[in-house]
This record gives C-alpha cells, sequence and structure tokens, in this order.
C-alpha cells in the first residue's frame, strides 16, 4: 500500500474556539508549564480555537512582575513550542500573560489571585469562568484545591464555570489515590476535576477508538477466538535524567502502568460505548480494569518482572548505571523496567493473555500494541514443504513512526508452494502530514470545552491502583537482589523473555522494519516460513 498513489487527506484540525476564560497555572515557573503548557496553549491561539476573552495566571513561588514572565515566555516560546512563533499571533497571547507569587500553602496567595483574577475578568471580559491546572509537585495538588476551596475559587455561578486539572501522579498507591480522591471530592465535583494522562493527548492514542469502532472489518475479530494474544511496549531511551528524586519514590511500575499503560490496554481492551460521551467511555473502560484477574503473591513471583538498568552503550556511548544517576542511591532498589502478564476474565478476553513491558534505557524509544493472531490449522498444506505459518499480526505504533501495519501471509511466486509474511503499512505522516505539538493542545481545548472524555474518572484511577497494588506490595517485602539485571541500551532482563517463553511465545521485536516486506525478495528473511 503505497500512499504516494493515495488521495492526500485534507486536515480540519480547526474547531470552534473555546468560551470565554481564564487559565490559572500553578507551578508556572516549573519544567511542564515552560515546556508543555504554555507552547500547547500558544498553539491553540494559532489554531484560532482560543476565545478572544482569554487570559493565562501564571503562579509560582517565583518572585516574578508581569513582565518578567511575559520576558521568560518569549524567550522561551521558540525552543518549545515545535512550530515557528508568529509573531502576530505571539503578540496577542503575551497580552494575555498574568502572573501572581506566593507560597501555595499561604492563604493570602489566594486572595491576591481572587484580585488578578478580577483585573483579569475586567480587562479580558473572562465572564467569571476559570481553570486552574496543578502543574505542582504532587503534595501540593490537596493543599492547592482545598485553599482554592477556602478562598471560593471553585464555586460555579448559573452560568459560569470553575474546573481543576490534576496533573500525574494521581497517589502513589491505592490507600493515597482513595485519600486524594477525597480530600479533591471535599471541593469538587467529579464535573470540575479533570485527571490529566498525557498519553490520551496523543493523537495515535485516540485513534484506537476510531480504528475499533469505525471499521467493519476490525471488531467481529477483535477477541478470543481470533486473537492469541496481545502485547504492550512502552520503551524509552531516555534514563531517569536528572528527575531522580522522584523516580526514586516511583519507579517504573508507579510511573507508567497504572496511568499510561492501562490507558492504552483499556481502550484497546474494552466493549464498544454506546456513545462518545465521557461517561459511556468510561464505564466501559473501567470494566476492563475490573475484570483484570487480581495478582495473588504467587501471580506476582509468576507474572510480574522488575529490572534495573546497569550500565550500558547507547548509540555508541558509554552511559552510567541508574545508581550512579544524580540524585538516586548507590545502592537502589527502584525499578527502572516492569513486564506483567495480565488477564482479562471476561467474555471477550478470557484465556488471552495481555503482556506489558516498560522501561528506561531501552534499546529504542518504541511504544506499540501487538495484536497477535491465532495460527490457521496447517492441514491444507501438509503435502507442500510448507511446515509453519507465520500468525497474523496486527501493530500499532503509537510512537515514533505513528501508523498500523498488519502482517500476512503470501504465496512467494514459482512452482513450489511457499509462504511469506508481508505487511500492509498505514503510515500517518503519509496521509496526514505531522502537525507539530506537543500533545497538551487536544487536553487543555477539551478542559475548555468541558469534555472529560479524555480524563480519568475517579473509580478510574482507584482501579487502576486495585490492580497493581499486590504488585507493589510484594515487591516491597521482597527487595530485588539481582539489581542492576539488565544492560542501558538492551531490552529488558532475560526474567521478561521468560514470562513469555514460558507461555510458548516471544516479544515482538519492536525495531522490526513495519513497512512493504515482500519475502520473495527477501529471501532470507526468518518471516519466509518454507523449508528450505
Ligand atoms: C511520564 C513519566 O508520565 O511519561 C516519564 O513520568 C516518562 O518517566 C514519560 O518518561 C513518557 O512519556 P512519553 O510521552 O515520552 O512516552
Amino acid at each position: 500500500m503505497e500512499a504516494p498513489d493515495t488521495p492526500h487527506v485534507e486536515q480540519e484540525p480547526q474547531g470552534t474556539p473555546a468560551g470565554p476564560c481564564a487559565m490559572v497555572i500553578f507551578g508556572a515557573g516549573g519544567d511542564l508549564a515552560k515546556r508543555m503548557l504554555i507552547p500547547a496553549i500558544y498553539n491553540l491561539a494559532k489554531s484560532k480555537l482560543l476565545p478572544e476573552q482569554f487570559a493565562i495566571v501564571g503562579v509560582s513561588i517565583e518572585p516574578f512582575s508581569i513582565d518578567d514572565f511575559r520576558s521568560r515566555a518569549t524567550a522561551n516560546i521558540s525552543e518549545f513550542s515545535k512550530s515557528p512563533v508568529d509573531p502576530e499571533s505571539w503578540d496577542w497571547f503575551v497580552k494575555r500573560l498574568y502572573y501572581v507569587s506566593g507560597d501555595f500553602r499561604d492563604p493570602k496567595l489566594y486572595e491576591k489571585l481572587n484580585e488578578t483574577l478580577s483585573q483579569v475578568d475586567k480587562e479580558q471580559n473572562t465572564e467569571g469562568n476559570c481553570l486552574f491546572y496543578l502543574a505542582t509537585s504532587p503534595e501540593f495538588f490537596p493543599i492547592v484545591v482545598q485553599q482554592l476551596g477556602v478562598a471560593g475559587l471553585t464555586t460555579e455561578g448559573n452560568h459560569t464555570w470553575r474546573r481543576v486539572v490534576i496533573e500525574k501522579p494521581f497517589g502513589h498507591d491505592l490507600p493515597s489515590a482513595i485519600e486524594l480522591n477525597h480530600a479533591v471530592g471535599q471541593v469538587l465535583s467529579e464535573k470540575q476535576t479533570y485527571r490529566i494522562d498525557h498519553y490520551l493527548g496523543k493523537e495515535t492514542v485516540q485513534n484506537l477508538l476510531a480504528f475499533r469502532f469505525a471499521n467493519g472489518i476490525i471488531e467481529p475479530v477483535w477477541n478470543r477466538r481470533y486473537v492469541d494474544h496481545v502485547q504492550v511496549t512502552v520503551a524509552e531511551e531516555l534514563g531517569v535524567e536528572l528527575r531522580g528524586g522522584y523516580y526514586e519514590t516511583a519507579g517504573a511500575l508507579r510511573d507508567m502502568v497504572p496511568n499510561h499503560i492501562f490507558q492504552l490496554i483499556t481502550l484497546s481492551a474494552m466493549e464498544p460505548p454506546i456513545s462518545f460521551d465521557a461517561d459511556a467511555v468510561h464505564d466501559e473502560q473501567i470494566k476492563v480494569l475490573r475484570a483484570i484477574q487480581p495478582f495473588s503473591p504467587e501471580r506476582v513471583l509468576d507474572h510480574a518482572v522488575r529490572g534495573q538498568y546497569g550500565e550500558g552503550t547507547m548509540g555508541g556511548k558509554h552511559t552510567v548505571a541508574y545508581r550512579a544517576e544524580p540524585h538516586v542511591a548507590p545502592d537502589s532498589q527502584t525499578p527502572t523496567y516492569v513486564a506483567m502478564a495480565l488477564q482479562i476474565d471476561s467474555w471477550r478476553w478470557a484465556g488471552v493473555p495481555f503482556y506489558l513491558r516498560t522501561g528506561k534505557r531501552m534499546a529504542r524509544r518504541v511504544t506499540q500494541i501487538v495484536i497477535r493472531f491465532r495460527r490457521p490449522p496447517l492441514v491444507l498444506f501438509r503435502k507442500t514443504s510448507v511446515d509453519k505459518i507465520t500468525p497474523n499480526e496486527l501493530v500499532i505504533n503509537i510512537q515514533p513512526d505513528e501508523g498500523i501495519s498488519l502482517s500476512f501471509e503470501a504465496k512467494i511466486p514459482g512452482p513450489a508452494v511457499r509462504l511469506g509474511a508481508v505487511n500492509m503499512d498505514f503510515q500517518y505522516s503519509d496521509y496526514f502530514g505531522t502537525t507539530p505539538s506537543t500533545g497538551y493542545e487536544t487536553l487543555i481545548y477539551d478542559c475548555m470545552m468541558g469534555d472529560p472524555t479524555l480524563f480519568q474518572r475517579a473509580d478510574m484511577v482507584e482501579a487502576s491502583w486495585t490492580v497493581v497494588q499486590p504488585v507493589l506490595d510484594v515487591w516491597k517485602a521482597l527487595p530485588p537482589r539481582d539489581f542492576p539485571n539488565y544492560a542501558a541500551g538492551t531490552w529488558g532482563p532475560a526474567q521478561a523473555d521468560e514470562l513469555l517463553h514460558r507461555d510458548g511465545r516471544e516479544w515482538r521485536d519492536p525495531t522490526r522494519h513495519n513497512g512493504l516486506q515482500h519475502a520473495a525478495t527477501r529471501p532470507n528473511d526468518d518471516s519466509v516460513s518454507t523449508k528450505r
């Protein structure tokens, strides 16, 4: 399937602009605001998705003036916006930046914020609507929410809304997630609470729903009758960088699994929702989480693998072990890699394992979902030289090289019956071009529009932690004895391969080319499944 022969699909990125509002960013002096939020909001402005009546109020401890805040934003934007900065739209944008400095624990900060919001309302006519974005360290989440409540800043009127976006991590285990939900629920209704998971901002993740439910040929085979197993790989080349302080308290399981990876799994495994309404989608996602077979301590030992990277070589360069990274203990037991086998006990999926793995300092950055279909019976080919058939595989590449490919068997031309695996390959960039973005644009826009579909409901967060809590408990009780157990630049510890070998399966090599492979032109390729 060659894209150049196919019509280019025109993009229609423009929706209607959001209604009047102010957006308050707590933690405006931090990295997330600088690298992601301000550039994402600016990209929305460039796409004409922001209202005229709009303002941003940065809040953080740094004693900036409004002018300082504006000049810093101007100095940073070209580096982080991922697309050229247009002077006219930047000028429009920068005039709408305001700033309040103070300590998040101090009630006076909220008085000042209240005054600034009134001033903003007068100057930009934001009509009293306000989106509070908590881009702070997690310890401040309950504090800021509570203070906002005390200051009356979360109270909605008949025609005005107040919403709060809470960043990840939402709790660090099940009890703390329940506690945080409770603290937030004391001040905000569920409708006002937007728990963000940036994976849901990725177009390819959103496309999972379109792919599954807008194509009549997919859904009928999307079940245990046809699917052998599913693999989800979220591999990063990056190490822990300068985030050792946070990562030491989190580790790979907390950092990636109950949030990003469970989003990928629930969207892949859920039943068709009755509509795209947030509750309809969330109701189906939560059923998947609740159907995951609970991990008994024995199951944790057999079905979950942890790893930590040692030193290694990446791109020809020596890289240090996790334990030698800044802010990491020299005898750290924090996992930087996790692999697990999940069973979803539903009518659709019973008996189909979902294998997941994620790690830092792996051989290549790739996020991929692989649907491995069942092998057909060989009877038809008994009297030929074909001795095995490669099962069909559907590979959904979330990042990079966004796209979808389906492998199938084809007859290799010639008098003998020989088979080779070939691919049908769809690359996003061939059809839709690339739209430079931070991944936060859609999520911020949806908050302004009041659409929580791409956010996590309280019960989803708790259901996710419920799945991983037994693993956290067993791993805490039994510290690892073999760390570091994989070299930087590899695909993780040998035990993770064992996890699949035991079931007669293996991880798909994520670096395997997804493009058109014609077996006949690649006679030495392993995918040619013939006796030679
Ligand atoms: C974050 C994790 O939520 O996701 C990071 O805290 C991780 O440790 C990041 O690197 C991965 O996101 P992405 O979009 O680069 O796959």
